[in-house]
């Protein structure tokens, strides 16, 4: 009798908690929308920091463009002159003191290098306003340069991790498993531990993955590996960790590229950006259970002795920061 009610208040905590969690997720998820309505770049255009990151994506896709392993002359015409149609703008309402506008103008100027042989009467127009600005490089590393800083002091480390768009070779299982080894020393809310990561080396599969992902044009082909990384909602307690799949898989994503990079092994982190219907197909095509969110795709080979990184510089350290109150 006592275990039939210590039973039935346990069935109505539980069902208690089922209601308060629903309760929590749809005011949660209500929340976010509005929220992202209300700022979201892409709906606010005429915002400096939307009109910047625009800018910022811009350059980002000639940039690739101009370090891609199967580079093709020609490439990004269209986005070159929309591009500097987006700095004009940029710099007719904000003024042209901005250092990622100027990477910009650099990457415009590179690029115009690189197409020397070609008329581009609007690019030379753009960039004949600009006289002070240079072409930007993209650094051309050999394999053991960019893996130099594997045992140097942590900001060194860091600064040496790149995302890497060729690849030569595979990556042997033990080296994999020993950067995943490393990765999971992640930190996680209240140790939960919610990332799982998927390994693909099936090149059919993979080319089927990056044909739905969409970021891989001119290199995909020669990953090796795939990493999908999901993280288990069933690790989720409460309405208000909406958003930990993607806090917690999003930590863990990064140390496990500082942790590949230490092994030794290229990688390109992929955008997971897609519509209900592409992650539901790649759920399916993957055989990941509906239960782990897909957080990040990673791309990832043995990379050759000599090759291009995009410069992808930062921006100062006072836009990163805001301090507040006087202690110092
Ligand atoms: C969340 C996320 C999504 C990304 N998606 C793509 C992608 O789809 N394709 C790609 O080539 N690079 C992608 N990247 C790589 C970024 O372009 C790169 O990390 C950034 O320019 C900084 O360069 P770095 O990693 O070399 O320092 C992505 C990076 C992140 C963090």
């Amino acid at each position: 009798m006592i275990e039939a009610l210590k039973q039935l208040k346990r069935s109505l905590l539980s069902a208690l908690l089922r209601v308060k969690v629903r309760r929590e997720a749809r005011k949660a998820f209500r929340y976010d929308m509005r929220q992202f309505l209300a700022h979201a770049g892409a709906l606010h255009l005429d915002r400096k920091a939307a009109a910047r990151a625009e800018i910022t994506m811009g350059y980002h896709v000639l940039e690739k463009g101009l370090t891609m392993p199967h580079r093709r002359l020609g490439f990004g015409k269209n986005a070159a002159v929309h591009l500097a149609n987006l700095i004009g703008a940029f710099e007719m309402r904000f003024g042209a003191d901005d250092a990622q506008v100027r990477h910009a103008v650099g990457v415009l100027r590179a690029y115009r290098e690189m197409h020397k042989g070609s008329p581009m009467p609007r690019l030379d127009a753009f960039l004949a306003k600009h006289p002070d600005v240079p072409a930007a490089v993209q650094p051309h590393v050999t394999k053991a340069e960019f893996f130099a800083a594997k045992d140097a002091p942590f900001p060194q480390f860091a600064s040496s991790r790149h995302v890497v768009r060729h690849f030569a070779k595979p990556v042997p299982r033990k080296v994999l498993e020993a950067a995943l080894a490393i990765a999971a020393t992640a930190p996680s809310a209240c140790n939960r531990q919610h990332a799982h990561v998927h390994v693909f080396d099936d090149a059919a599969l993979r080319d089927r993955l990056f044909a739905l992902q969409g970021g891989t044009r001119g290199f995909g082909q020669d990953a090796d590996k795939v990493l999908v990384v999901t993280a288990d909602l069933s690790a989720v307690r409460w309405g208000w960790e909406r958003h930990d799949c993607y806090v917690n898989g999003g930590i863990f994503v990064m140390n496990l590229c500082y942790a590949l990079h230490y092994c030794g092994v290229a990688h390109c982190i992929l955008h997971w950006s897609v519509s209900p219907e592409t992650d539901r197909t790649a759920h399916a095509l993957l055989g990941i259970p509906a239960n782990e969110a897909i957080v990040q795709v990673i791309a990832c080979g043995i990379p050759p002795d000599e090759f291009d990184i995009a410069a992808s510089p930062r921006v100062p350290l006072c836009e990163i920061a805001t301090w507040h109150g006087g202690k110092q």
